[in-house]
């Protein structure tokens, strides 16, 4: 898609230009930018940097620098000369011009955050360091968008919540499967009662990700690394992301304590031995990863959510959801069932239906408002455009976003809880409450983006 199309579809919306003239709202056309009415100022251009520029960062310069007026991205980093080389490149290809970079060793980032000409970051590094640059961007005052999973330990989910606490930036985790048509169309239908008071979540991310596991000269990536060194539910978030906003959590409920149980590893050796050989160094490595973790999930109200997550096994890619609740349920794999009155089912739509029967009443606005923009823009189907869409806007409007640090930290804890409750044999672990006791009110953030 071109810039000048692209122009034809701003939206009116409102940001706090910060800097020089702090807190001074500026109103878009609803038309093109060329057509920013008399006495309108031209939008201020946000500055966003990039951290990690690898495989994943491509989507987000694309759909920054193409799919968006008024971004611009003046500085990228990252540690490897290869990868840093290429973010250049990438900027370029999408009209960026050439950023400045920033790859003395994995603590240049920090010369990165020092600019104040830099509004907001793009984090996508590994996972291992995800957590600790975005805390340090909010120490810096920045607004910051993290790749999942976010952090990487349970200290890391405390941290991440104080440095948003204290920060004049903001946070949001880019939780790119939460966005998708039909999971917010059962969103929308949840909220107007269709499935009576919801009461069961499924979600699961299955993902055979062994390929990605060694580099060029067969020494382990830092996905290898995870699902070495790391157990459990190892990437939570495209799982858990959206059961746990269609029951609430965090708004009005919370979740309390989990459990987990993991198969023993075998899929990463037995990859590791047809890939290498039996007698090889990567066949003499203890992969840590099972090749299916599931978590049960209580929650303060009495409700349950179960999570599947598995990286390393010979399934296919798959993310399956259910809502459960007391007159009818969505399974993204059977459809949606509904019951009457007399408790018989008397609605049943398939899933392939779905979208077509129920988009008119129940459509998300997102899509209602900007689905063809997302088609165009594509990135898993459009995901990536939504994602980067709230990040941007997260800035403009100055406003918490719908998957914020609350969100991002609760959904990650699940990581590093489960591996808890797999070392005490499946016992029940704790899940702390990370918003100190404001989910109970349902509204607390209210006014934010959703
Ligand atoms: N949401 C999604 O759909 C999705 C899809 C793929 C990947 N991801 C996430 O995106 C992130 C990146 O994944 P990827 O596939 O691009 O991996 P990648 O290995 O291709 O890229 C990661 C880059 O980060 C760089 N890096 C690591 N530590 C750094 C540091 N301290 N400072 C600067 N740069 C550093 C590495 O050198 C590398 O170039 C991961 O966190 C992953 O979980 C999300």
């Amino acid at each position: 898609m071109s810039k000048s199309t692209d122009t034809n579809k701003f939206h009116r919306r409102t940001f706090l230009e910060k800097g020089t003239t702090a807190a001074t709202s500026v109103a878009l056309s609803c038309a093109t930018v060329s057509m920013v009415s008399a006495g309108e100022k031209p939008p201020k251009k946000l500055r966003i940097g990039v951290i990690g520029t690898g495989r994943r960062s491509n989507t987000h310069l694309r759909q920054l620098l193409k799919h968006n007026d008024n971004v611009v991205v003046p500085a990228i980093c990252d540690c490897k000369p290869a990868a840093l080389a290429s973010g250049v490149r990438a900027v370029q290809s999408f009209g960026g011009g050439t950023p400045e970079t920033y790859g003395k060793d994995e603590y240049a980032y920090r010369d990165l955050l020092a600019r104040d000409d830099i509004d907001g970051v793009i984090v996508a590094t590994d996972c291992q360091w995800l957590g600790k640059i975005s805390i340090d961007a909010l120490k810096a005052d920045k607004y910051v968008g993290s790749e999942v999973t976010g952090t990487h330990s349970l200290e890391e989910c405390w941290e991440l919540v104080k440095a948003k606490e204290k920060s004049k930036g903001r946070y949001m985790l880019l939780e790119n499967a939460s966005y998708g048509r039909e999971t917010l169309i059962v969103l929308n239908m949840i909220r107007k009662g269709v499935f009576g008071n919801p009461c069961f979540g499924v979600g699961s991310y299955i993902h055979d990700c062994r390929f990605l596991a060694y580099e060029p000269d067969g020494q382990l990536t830092w996905r290898g690394r995870m699902v070495r060194d790391d157990y459990g539910c190892n990437y939570p978030s495209h799982a858990i992301g959206s059961p746990a906003k269609w029951l609430g959590i965090n708004d009005g409920d919370r979740m309390v304590s989990l459990t987990a149980v993991m198969t023993e590893p075998q899929g990463l050796h037995d990859q590791a031995v047809k890939k290498f050989g039996p007698d090889s160094p990567q066949a003499k490595i203890k992969f840590k990863s099972g090749d299916i973790t599931i978590v049960n999930i209580r929650t303060a109200k009495g409700k349950v959510l179960r999570i599947d997550c598995g990286l390393g096994c010979t399934r296919p890619y798959s993310r399956y959801y259910t809502l459960q609740g007391l007159t009818g349920c969505y399974d993204s794999r059977k459809g949606v069932y509904i019951n009457n009155d007399a408790g018989k089912v008397d609605a049943v739509v398939w899933p392939h239906k779905l979208v077509k029967n129920y988009a008119a009443e129940f459509e998300h606005k997102l899509y209602r408002e900007e689905a063809e923009q997302a088609k165009k823009a594509g990135g898993h189907g459009g995901l990536d455009y939504f994602v980067n869409r709230d990040f941007l806007q997260m800035i403009r409007e100055d406003k918490d976003p719908w998957i914020d640090a609350y969100d991002a930290a609760a959904w990650t804890s699940i990581m590093h809880l489960s591996r808890h409750s797999i070392d005490k044999n499946s016992a029940p672990v704790d899940i702390p409450d990370f918003t100190g006791g404001r989910w109970k009110n349902p509204d607390w953030r209210k006014g934010r983006m959703a």
